[in-house]
């Protein structure tokens, strides 16, 4: 199938593990991989940076018109650089990831103008590797390309989820407690279900619960999942 459109689609809520798995899937298959997550969280940061209210909706829609973004594709690298414009563009891989923006961020990716400009790009960018992708997040099956060839949710039990994401923030440094995580989490996916259902498999859409399963399994399963959609 070298050359091939091959999209595969993961939409899953946050602790799922979808960004690490579907990560690894686009290295084991050749994929260009692109997590639509962090163009949420980068717009966030760029607001914050400006200093812009974040309620003001028509001026985040303005600014998600406009701002610079990049994405590294290539699963290996996983860089990220944004910025109000290109000559203010930053490597921003790590910021993103900090807690301010994940307590921000949900006012972006509730802002309906901005959503339709960020979808926009994420088709552009699927387009730009020819349909060679994996892309992840909440809307992939459903809305940025549900024509995919392959449409996955990957859900976990709340108990799994916040424990990855609490190990996730106690590697990357932040000493947030066990308690905070839970919170952060659960606030911000009950708010970001009020405008993408990601939390209940749309129709074609196969579900693979990661509870019980070690993180090489969950890859082993969505590699196996592909293989039987699209042969070979
Ligand atoms: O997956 P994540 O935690 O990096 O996502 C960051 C935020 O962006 C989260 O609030 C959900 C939102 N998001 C979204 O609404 N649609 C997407 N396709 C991806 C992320």
């Amino acid at each position: 199938r070298l050359g091939k459109s091959l999209v595969i689609a993961i939409d899953g809520p946050s602790g799922s593990g979808k960004s690490s798995v579907a990560r690894e899937v686009a290295r084991r298959l050749g994929l260009a991989y692109q997590d639509t997550g962090a163009m949420y969280r980068a717009l966030t940061l760029v607001c914050l940076e400006s200093q812009l209210d974040l309620q003001n909706q028509a001026a985040v829609e303005a600014l998600a018109k406009r701002f610079f973004f990049e994405q590294w594709f290539d699963p290996g690298v996983g860089m990220v650089s944004a910025g109000i414009d290109v000559e203010h563009a930053l490597d921003v891989t790590e910021e993103i990831r900090l807690p301010r923006v994940s307590e921000a961020v949900s006012a972006v990716a509730t802002n309906l103008g901005a959503r339709t400009e960020l979808i926009r790009r994420q088709r552009a960018a699927i387009e730009s590797v020819r349909g060679r992708m994996v892309v992840e997040g909440r809307d992939i099956t459903t809305v940025v390309a549900p024509q995919a060839e392959v449409r996955l949710l990957l859900t976990a039990s709340e108990e799994a989820r916040l424990a990855r994401r609490g190990a996730q923030l106690a590697s990357s440094g932040e000493t947030q407690s066990a308690a905070d995580v839970a919170r952060q989490v659960l606030a911000r996916d009950a708010k970001d279900s009020t405008v993408v259902e990601f939390q209940r498999a749309a129709d074609g859409v196969v579900t693979i619960d990661s509870s019980d399963l070690d993180f090489e399994q969950t890859v082993a399963a969505v590699i196996r999942l592909v293989k039987e959609n699209v042969g070979g």
